[in-house]
């Protein structure tokens, strides 16, 4: 993605010369010039600038005509989401359904995070994802936090399927996704219990608890952004936010969170990170074990959405639309 004085564009982080990539860094400022040879590209990602072109091609750069492939931008709110060119392809906000207004809600208090961290994971992308749809392995993985007071009910799961994302209401029913909707159209939203809204493929949404303080809850949005390195590697970004809470004339309350929340950062800080730890060494003890004959998996209830996950990765990955806005925020310049 690319600021020009003609706006915001993105391409494929990809040299149509001979592919070389033009930006190395997660994000980089200055001319689109590949490294490799020098070629220099325009804000429609034209090759304007080649280095001695005309002896080398016989021709000038606007006769070759190569340009760089085209990212289609589109956004929730502050979530800025790309795709590779799909006419055909639905809207993102078709694409989200009742996820957008979610999504756009949500990245209005988006504005400065308490936490940022990056982990680099010996594991695929996709065990990375399962694990955030797993609800099954608190206990056992998450001892000290999530699991800390043993299993979930059965009862007090909710789960949705939204296309191919998904999200876990606890102690949800059936109105909690549209009531979530209306309270977010109307930006009224606090959540009641933990929930979790997976984009597919690889965006997490989690509201999550720190702590109550004088009859009112601390609570976090916490971020994350899976991306594929390789096979068997993945980085896994993660941004924590302060859910506002609803405004107060109290003097002695706004006094109140004014100290609370900077120590309540802190300590949600260290055990944020901690849970993705344990979840990213889970991930890396199963890639390290993987194989081709292994056996499909037995889900529990707490499961189901890693079978939805599944369908939808496999009908992605077969070319089936079932939304086709595909992520490439790994890709794109
Ligand atoms: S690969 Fe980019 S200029 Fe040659
Ligand atoms: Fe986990």
């Amino acid at each position: 993605m690319q600021r020009f004085s003609q706006g915001i564009v993105a391409f494929e982080n990809k040299c149509v010369h001979r592919g070389y990539p033009l930006r190395h860094d997660d994000s980089g400022r200055g001319p689109l010039v590949c490294g490799f040879h020098h070629w220099r590209y325009n804000h429609e990602g034209l090759a304007l600038g080649i280095p001695n072109c005309i002896d080398m091609f016989g021709k000038a750069p606007r006769e070759i005509d190569a340009r760089l492939n085209r990212v289609e931008l589109a956004q929730a709110g502050g979530f800025i989401f790309g795709r590779f060119a799909d006419p055909a392809g639905p809207s993102l906000e078709a694409w989200l359904g009742p996820a957008f207004p979610i999504l756009k809600y949500t990245s209005s208090f988006m504005r400065r995070s308490t936490d940022a961290a990056k982990f680099a994971v010996n594991a695929h992308w996709r065990y990375i994802h399962e694990i955030s749809l797993d609800d099954y392995h608190i206990v056992a993985i998450h001892p000290s936090t999530f699991g800390k007071e043993g299993y979930l009910p059965g009862k007090e799961t909710r789960y949705d399927q939204i296309g191919p994302h998904s999200m876990f209401f606890r102690a949800g029913n059936a109105s909690s996704l549209p009531d979530m909707v209306d309270q977010c159209e109307r930006g009224a939203f606090f959540p009641p219990r933990y929930r979790i809204l997976q984009i597919f493929p690889g965006l997490v949404v989690s509201f999550v608890p720190a702590t109550r303080l004088f009859g009112e809850g601390y609570w976090y949005v916490v971020v994350l952004h899976i991306l594929p390195m390789a096979h068997n590697r993945s980085k896994l970004v993660s941004h924590s936010f302060r859910v506002p809470q609803p405004e107060t004339k109290q003097a002695w309350r706004k006094i109140a969170r004014w100290l609370a929340w900077p120590v309540i950062d802190r300590i949600f800080t260290f055990y944020a990170r901690r849970v993705l730890r344990e979840d990213n060494v889970a991930c890396e003890l199963l890639q390290a074990h993987a194989a081709a004959d292994d056996p499909p998996p037995r889900l529990a209830l707490h499961e189901e959405r890693i079978g939805w996950f599944e369908e939808a990765y496999a009908l992605a990955v077969s070319g089936v639309r079932k939304g086709s806005f595909r992520w490439t925020t790994d890709r794109i310049v």
